[in-house]
């Protein structure tokens, strides 16, 4: 299920709150966001490496880096190993470089093709929350300060698109807000599928 909840940058409250994904492309198109659906259909196997996650959605990416003239194209999955620490501790750590707010220098088009997450987006004094499942397409503008949180145990793949040939590149504000904000586990938003 995806949800966009609009809170004021102190936490303390949600402004307007909509699962309509027509609704949620609206308002977030009107701070500047890309939004929209894409069938996100394809089944893979535990095993499945993220370029074979890429090929399966060319259909749908290279539409994208033709619109947009991105040079790099990169998928980040994790299946679930909730019996495995190592894992969980790797993927904790991660995770807090993520849940820190940033912003990046490009534009960046993400796609979810599977599991969920949720990014939040600092513009002017309010939080746009935004939690994600398959077939979400959305924006992180050039510039707009944002975190992302994908749950303790983590199930997702994400397609990433960058015009920055190296890929991911953040600077960090050191801000807390994201501490004012519930975590994706404490959103209560379930997932469809
Ligand atoms: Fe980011």
């Amino acid at each position: 299920m995806t949800e966009l909840r609009i809170m004021p940058q102190d936490g303390s409250s949600v402004l307007a709150c909509t699962r309509d994904p027509q609704d949620i492309g609206e308002r977030l198109a009107a701070v500047g966001v890309r939004y929209e659906r894409f069938a996100a259909r394809r089944r893979f196997g535990a095993d499945t490496e993220p370029p074979a996650v890429i090929d399966a959605y060319r259909d749908v990416v290279q539409p994208l880096v033709d619109e947009y003239g991105y040079r790099r194209v990169d998928a980040v999955r994790l299946v679930p190993r909730a019996d495995d620490p190592l894992w969980l501790e790797q993927v904790r750590q991660a995770g807090e470089t993520f849940r820190a707010e940033h912003w990046h220098a490009e534009e960046e088009i993400r796609l979810v093709v599977e599991g969920r997450c949720c990014f939040y987006l600092h513009i002017g004094d309010r939080v746009h929350v935004l939690v994600c499942e398959a077939g979400d397409l959305v924006s992180v503008p050039q510039g707009v300060r944002h975190w992302f949180d994908m749950g303790a145990v983590p199930e997702l793949c994400v397609i990433r698109l960058f015009r920055d040939e190296h890929g991911w590149r953040g600077a960090f504000t050191g801000e807390p807000l994201p501490d004012r904000f519930p975590r994706l586990d404490e959103l209560g938003v379930q997932n469809a599928h």
